[in-house]
């Protein structure tokens, strides 16, 4: 996220792991694990004032979904076991993760562990699912949504979405008006909404949470990635008093019984403390900001290459997506961009025939701007 070998970050996970490298988080807390519930909860959404620490982006997205349907269950609504998730997302590859991400080659081999989803529209407007013009698509997706909630809203628990940007599924940006929406339905029809910002977190949409560009707040959020600055694995569910409060009480049933031997691991925690005391205390979101100024000077004359269909950009993450007769993730476009950037030093993994730029925030604009050279090379008609 800052670059390899950070010294601010490898400095802490040192001084840590010389002090105190592992305790069960059950029945004991220290020092580095308080400091980065504290961090966490000055830059979170501020009605996510609970943390619960796990081992990565699947492990906090199923934290998410256990506690989304133990919520109701504790709350006196044990029927509202369902979960409502988007066409294209994608949510790690854990068997509940597995489950409320799309059907894709990903999950093929695994039909019969994967429980039942029922799945609303993405706002994916270059490829629009009911061919509607780019401006009013999103509503079409929002209605999508509100038809499954208007039929199972007393039996869903929670709606599941990775906000802005759907990353694995093909880098496809929504508009902020299709979050606002989910939201608004979200509340209406008394369903949780659940943000993964697995990836969109921690400055990767331009502000420190995409939720954040839309204005809105959901009831948990998934972290993980950019949360230790790319260091070390960990994963985080924040979830609001009210999901909190409905775990507690005598009752050993009212408490969420999950836990992963490394929760809150505290070199990871060290490291996790150290990153948000870059964003902090150096100018992170300048540098965000001046990557985003590129992508908007480079993107326009990327999309007038006659092969490319569409371009897509929000905060550090810019798509392009390749015209192809075999769009998808196993399209063959896809092995003969990846070689070909190889060769020239630039480490691309196009998501099929959709290339995408995802770079350390620490970038110089020289190497973000030859990144781009190399692309309209690799895509320059023969
Ligand atoms: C949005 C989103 N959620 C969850 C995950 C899964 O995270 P992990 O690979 O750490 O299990 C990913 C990983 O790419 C992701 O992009």
């Amino acid at each position: 996220m800052h670059g390899h070998a950070h010294p601010r970050i490898a400095g802490a996970i040192g001084r840590q792991a010389a002090r105190l490298e592992h305790v069960l988080l059950a029945g004991f807390t220290h020092e580095p694990v308080e400091r980065l519930a504290e961090e966490l909860r000055r830059v979170a959404p501020a009605p996510l004032e609970h943390i619960f620490f796990s081992d990565d982006g699947s492990t906090a997205v199923e934290v998410a979904l256990k506690m989304a349907v133990q919520f109701w269950r504790n709350s006196g609504q044990p029927a509202k076991t369902e979960i409502v998730a988007l066409e294209h997302g994608y949510h790690g590859d854990t068997a509940g993760a597995m489950s409320v991400s799309d059907d894709s080659l990903f999950t093929a081999a695994f039909a019969a562990m994967r429980f039942p989803v029922r799945r609303a529209h993405s706002a994916y407007c270059y490829r629009c699912p009911v061919g509607l013009k780019r401006e009013t698509c999103h509503i079409e997706c929002g209605d999508s949504l509100e038809r499954i909630l208007q039929e199972r809203g007393g039996q869903t628990a929670a709606i599941i979405v990775e906000p802005l940007l759907q990353g694995a599924g093909g880098m496809i940006v929504h508009p902020v008006e299709y979050l606002q929406r989910l939201r608004a339905l979200a509340t209406k029809y008394n369903v949780l909404l659940i943000a993964d910002e697995v990836l969109t977190g921690f400055g990767r949409c331009g502000r420190m949470f995409a939720t954040e560009l839309a204005g809105v707040a959901p009831d948990l959020m998934c972290l993980s990635k950019g949360l230790t600055g790319g260091f070390l694995p960990m994963g985080a569910t924040l979830a609001t008093h009210d999901v909190y409060e409905s775990f507690s009480g005598p009752e050993p049933e009212r408490a969420f019984w999950h836990g992963h031997s490394y929760t809150g691991n505290p070199i990871s925690c060290a490291a996790a403390v150290a990153n948000l005391e870059i964003f902090r205390t150096e100018p992170v979101f300048e540098l965000i900001a001046a990557i985003a100024a590129i992508h908007s000077e480079r993107l326009p004359a990327v999309a007038r290459h006659p092969g490319v269909g569409d371009v897509r950009s929000i905060g550090t993450v810019a798509a392009i997506e390749l015209r192809a007769d075999d769009a998808g993730y196993l399209s063959s476009l896809r092995p003969k961009l990846y070689r070909f950037f190889l060769e020239r030093e630039v480490l691309l993994r196009p998501l099929g025939n959709v290339i995408y730029i995802l770079p350390p925030y620490c970038i110089e604009p020289r190497d973000l701007n030859h990144i781009y050279d190399v692309i309209e090379e690799g895509i320059r008609p023969q």
